[in-house]
């Protein structure tokens, strides 16, 4: 059995705050149970839910003294859908409402790294791959490899960093190295864990690791450019060799519209026309919409940041408010954004609504109800609303960048493929040609829209198939 140790801040079921929770969530369960053994770690969050407190055990306690961290944690366990979930409580650090955005981050962040190490000892169990997510946890492997180094089990573990973002780095004052993560100062001073005058945990983990995944081969490319690579592309290239893009999939049966309780109608590809309209009426009456099966609904589900193209989507609305359209859009973000979102709201009952927060249950009834979702993303490590949309018959319309590029298959007319709509440049005015031609499309060829649902809803979204990339990764590591 090969032993795999997931270490990450957030996870389905628990806690969640981006896509990163639901990759650390599917990725275990697809894994072949044959050949690796593996648990996931993360922080007990204040913010889990009683009904999982009371399913967990205690495991062990351990101290962490790291420069100024005199803390102690306790280590829990749960067995979740047959992963074993191990969980850190330190009150300090963790019993808070949130999960990041506190002055004090690069201590909890280093409290962490250290923590797992600390458990890892402490509960005298040594996976032969220690899983990284984020920078969140990158500084795990010079810990490993420097700190710990005198322990041989500690030191032969082998490392793989998943970036899930680039965007987010974790960059701090140099003292963080010192102060909280106790290194010596000659790690710094020879650039192993400097990053200019700073220390970047993205840019140690990036380093240290074996080998460092990200979660789309379009990603993986792009970050090695200047445009992309937050000004790590040039750390990226000199790993080159040993940067894999592996694309993520969804849970298919999280994500299910044949079983979604969670939908008006449950419907397949059998009868996703008539499910699908049910659907779409049911989504319009709940939110206040006219309610028209012919009508082309459109939305978004996300978090309404300049990553995600909400700048573009708002500078061609009053153009697509021109159209015979309606619009659902679902999310929290920047709060100018959410100002000019709740304004049109105002300015355009009944046809255009604004959701802000986020509501599982809806977004579920949007994907279900929705004709076409629009991410039109600056950037797109990988995405996961395109999948869920196409696994529900409601076609993307994206912008080509990381997985956006490698998920959606524009419509091609003449050779009649595709399963949703794509554009090049970022521009609103690119955004509106697509727009255009999928709304042309929707009206005025109904039967090709329909090929396009279809193989929208074949389209195989499954973790199954990057599960098996992970595991060819896993295995070659330890060779390494
Ligand atoms: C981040 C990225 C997103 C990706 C997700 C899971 O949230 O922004 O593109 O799908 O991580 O890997």
């Amino acid at each position: 059995m090969i032993k795999v140790l997931f270490v990450s801040f957030e996870s389905l079921p628990f806690v969640k705050t981006g896509g990163l929770a639901d990759v650390v969530y599917a990725l275990p369960k697809a894994l072949d149970k044959n050949e690796f053994e593996v648990r996931v770690v993360m922080p007990m969050f204040k913010s889990i839910k009683e009904k999982y407190y009371e399913g967990m055990k205690y495991l062990d306690h351990i101290y962490v003294h790291s420069g100024f961290i005199n803390e102690e944690a306790n280590i829990y366990s749960y067995i979740n859908e047959g992963i074993e979930y191990l969980f850190i409580e330190n009150d300090t650090y963790f019993n808070r409402d949130g999960v990041y955005g506190y002055a004090d981050d690069a201590a909890r962040f280093s409290f962490y790294n250290i923590a797992v190490v600390e458990m890892m000892i402490k509960m005298d169990y040594y996976p032969d791959i220690c899983h990284e997510h984020d920078y969140h946890a990158a500084v795990l492997p010079a810990l490993c490899k420097i700190r710990y180094n005198a322990i041989e089990k500690i030191r032969s573990i082998r490392h793989i960093l998943t970036i899930h973002n680039l965007a987010y780095q974790g960059e701090y004052d140099k003292q963080v190295l010192f102060d909280y993560l106790a290194f010596d100062y000659k790690y710094y001073e020879n650039g192993d864990l400097r990053f200019n005058d700073y220390c970047n945990f993205m840019k140690i983990g990036i380093v240290f690791a074996d080998f460092v995944t990200t979660v789309s081969k379009t990603y993986a490319k792009e970050i090695q450019t200047p445009e992309f690579g937050n000004r790590l592309d040039v750390i990226l290239q000199y790993r080159g060799k040993d940067l894999y893009g592996i694309v993520n999939g969804i849970d298919v049966d999280s994500f299910n519209p044949a079983k979604d309780d969670q939908i008006e109608k449950k419907y397949s590809i059998r009868n996703y026309l008539a499910g699908k309209r049910e659907n779409k009426l049911a989504l319009q009456r709940q939110l206040g919409l006219a309610e028209s099966a012919e009508t082309m609904l459109i939305g978004m589900v996300s978090r309404l940041t300049f990553q995600k193209g909400a700048d573009i989507f708002l500078s061609a609305i009053q153009d697509i408010l021109h159209k015979d359209v309606q619009i659902a859009i679902l999310g929290t973000g920047e709060s100018k954004h959410e100002y000019s979102f709740k304004m049109l709201e105002n300015e355009n009952r009944h046809r255009f609504v604004y959701y802000c927060g986020y509501n599982e249950k809806l977004a579920h009834e949007m994907y279900a109800g929705l004709d076409l979702l629009c991410m039109p993303s600056l950037f797109e490590p990988c995405g996961i609303s395109q999948l869920i949309s196409m696994r529900y018959g409601t076609l993307p319309l994206v912008r080509e960048t990381g997985g956006l590029k490698d998920t959606v298959d524009p419509l091609n007319e003449y050779e009649n493929t595709g399963n949703g709509f794509s554009f090049g440049p970022y521009s609103t005015e690119d955004f509106l040609r697509v727009f255009n031609y999928a709304y042309t499309q929707y009206y005025e060829y109904p039967e090709r829209w329909k090929m396009l649902v279809k193989n929208a809803m074949k389209t195989d979204v499954s973790f199954e198939r990057s599960a098996r990339e992970y595991e060819e990764l896993y295995r070659k590591v330890l060779t390494k």
